[in-house]
């Protein structure tokens, strides 16, 4: 009975957790949490919240516990080295030691380690410290994207059409940028249509996860603000409808390179997960960044199918053995579309602001499952905070019967509350298909 040690408050958590006690191992799950996560805590013989800036809270709670080995969820525990720290006191760890989180923390270190080990994918892109020659490099690019360097919470890239219209108004937002990042990175932008591909990895090798698309605007047809992801969808063949083979070929192809130059570079094996967001265009698989951990809400498409024990699948990514472990997951479609307040992503004078920290209630999900987000349990009941508010995840045997398992679920959520019902649709899919088609003249 191994003693696990999860450290993450979110659905992504949640659908983690779910995972790990689902192990013929029968594991004790213990969890560190920032916030209380009714659904991790309902998992867990014990939970601490803290904040995960508190390195000795965290290691205190693992040594205490007799943890065999802890699982990281989300990046702000990773990029403060909470990795690094459990290593001293003998912990190993399904994610990244800090120095090998950049590959998520610091765009500018992976689109150079990209470049330096001639591995395909990156954009045209320079890195600036200065504005000194940010203008002339604007000016090259057809389309523009502008990343500071830095955790951004998925919100701090800005692209031209959506964020601003012409090269000018790029070189001002530049100027803003570098006032409060050390670095800015100024890119191609692509067009094509966004896949997620979440890759386990051991330091050496690496393996895919069923691909999923995620909806990062507010508002149903991709219109409104950017947000942390409104929902996500997967196929029954774990491919997308509107990529080609190659296309997935292409971006495994780029993740298991990236893998090795990370060891070379560090001279320490990344192990842990490397999820790449990346976009398929006309001329093949492009990176557009990686992630050190799973998506959320990409992991509650994946982790209900897996059928390979994911405790197995974590000791192995620990001692270095995933060539040696046959990773299975399900055949089926899933759906995951997030309940989140009315006035999450809008602005503060917006009249359905409000809705944070409302009452809602939570009737007969059916089919459905469920994962907690930002909830906030009281004695009378379930409280929204100002963000994404509860996963509702449909699994079936077609993307359609997925769709309308979640959608009943969501309807059992009761309050001032909104979610994407487009997302899992023929027809948005079909605008997916169209768009590949046009772009590449099939
Ligand atoms: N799905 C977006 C993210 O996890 O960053």
């Amino acid at each position: 009975m191994p003693n696990i040690l999860l450290v993450g408050n979110g659905a992504r958590e949640h659908a983690m957790a779910e995972a790990v006690l689902r192990s013929t191992e029968k594991p004790l799950l213990f969890s560190y949490m920032k916030a209380n996560n009714p659904g991790i805590a309902s998992l867990s013989v014990k939970t601490k919240i803290g904040s995960y800036s508190d390195l000795a809270a965290i290691t205190n709670f693992a040594t205490e516990n007799k943890i065999e080995f802890a699982v990281i969820g989300p990046e702000d525990p990773l990029n403060n080295g909470v990795v690094d720290a459990l290593a001293i006191t003998g912990i190993p760890a399904v994610g990244p030691t800090k120095s090998l989180a950049r590959l998520e923390t610091s765009k500018a270190f992976t689109r150079n380690l990209v470049s330096k080990y001639k591995i395909p994918g990156n954009p045209q892109y320079k890195v600036f410290k200065a504005i000194g020659g940010v203008e002339e490099f604007l000016n090259t690019l057809d389309g523009i994207v502008l990343k500071p360097d830095g955790l951004t919470g998925g919100k701090g890239v800005l692209v031209q059409g959506d964020h601003f219209a012409t090269p000018q108004e790029a070189l001002t937002l530049c100027t803003q940028i570098l006032t409060e990042s050390s670095s800015l990175i100024v890119e191609e932008k692509f067009d094509g249509e966004e896949f997620s591909l979440q890759c386990l990895c051991d330091g050496q090798t690496v393996v895919g996860t069923p691909l999923v698309q995620d909806h990062k605007r507010r508002f149903d047809d991709d219109k409104g603000p950017n947000t942390g992801g409104m929902g996500s969808y997967s196929m029954p063949d774990h491919s997308m409808p509107f990529l080609k083979p190659s296309d997935i070929e292409e971006g495994l192809e780029i993740t298991r390179q990236v893998a090795s130059a990370l060891l070379k570079e560090t001279g320490s094996p990344y192990k842990g997960i490397m999820y790449g967001g990346f976009i398929a265009t006309k001329n093949g698989a492009k990176l557009l960044e990686y992630n050190a951990r799973f998506g959320d809400p990409e992991a509650m498409n994946i982790l209900p199918l897996l059928k390979t024990d994911f405790v197995d699948v974590c000791r192995h990514i620990i001692e270095g053995t995933l060539d040696k472990l046959k990773i299975e997951f399900e055949q089926k479609a899933t759906v995951c579309k997030y309940v989140v307040p009315k006035g999450y992503g809008l602005p503060a004078d917006h009249p359905d602001a409000a809705s944070s920290r409302a009452k809602i209630e939570i009737g007969n999900v059916g089919k459905a499952r469920l994962y907690y987000s930002s909830v906030d349990k009281k004695e009378d009941g379930l409280y929204l905070s100002s963000s994404r508010a509860i996963g509702i995840v449909g699994i079936a045997d077609t993307l359609d019967a997925a769709r309308k398992i979640a959608e009943e679920g969501v309807k059992a959520v009761s309050g001032p509350v909104a979610y994407r019902e487009d997302i899992g649709t023929n027809a948005l899919i079909q605008k997916r298909i169209d768009h590949m088609k046009k772009i590449r003249k099939d």
